[in-house]
């Protein structure tokens, strides 16, 4: 019996530290720490940390899109479903948001490097993406062809 209350006693004592005088549980701490490794899987990382996308398609960019797939891209990528050298692009926009893609191909030694996802790629595909040197418009383009793609109008 003794040991029973014994027992009762440090329980209650450790399970009180957490929560007082609403003082952030160790858990809450740990998200808003600014350490090196924590990186988020849904943005990705890189400069692009929101992205301005309108429900309509724009058609100009979309197009503009679609010229730098056929010169950078296209040679590793198709846009239905099958596997080139790289994953086939129907449903890229719906596996990743817009953040993270544009991170991706802006920032792909580093994403690959992090990301849990493009590992699993990689590891599919057998081959690193290389680096593609686009700028942000060209980014931002490619990603509008790639909502075309997937049949935003
Ligand atoms: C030399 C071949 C090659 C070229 C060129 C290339 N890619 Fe890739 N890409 C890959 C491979 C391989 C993967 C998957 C493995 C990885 O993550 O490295 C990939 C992955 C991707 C992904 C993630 C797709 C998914 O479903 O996981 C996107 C998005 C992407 N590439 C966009 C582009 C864009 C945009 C261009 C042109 C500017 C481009 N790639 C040019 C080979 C290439």
């Amino acid at each position: 019996m003794k040991r029973f209350f014994l027992a009762t006693i440090i329980l209650v004592g450790i399970y009180s530290c957490g929560n007082q005088d609403g003082e952030p549980s160790s858990a809450t701490v740990k998200s808003e720490s600014t350490d090196n490794n924590s990186y988020d899987p849904n943005r990705g990382e890189g400069k692009f940390k929101t992205v301005d996308v309108s429900d309509k398609l724009n058609i100009t960019m979309a197009d503009k899109g679609l010229k730098i797939f056929s010169v950078k891209c296209s040679s590793c990528h198709k846009t239905t479903a099958e596997k080139l050298v790289g994953p086939g692009w129907t449903g890229v926009t719906k596996r990743y948001t817009a953040p993270w893609i544009m991170n991706f191909i802006t920032n792909t030694d580093a994403m690959i490097t992090k990301d849990p996802k493009a590992q699993a790629q990689l590891e599919i595909c057998l081959v690193r993406m290389p680096n593609q040197n686009l700028s942000d418009d060209d980014a931002r383009n490619l990603y509008e062809y790639m909502r075309k793609n997937d049949g935003v109008k």
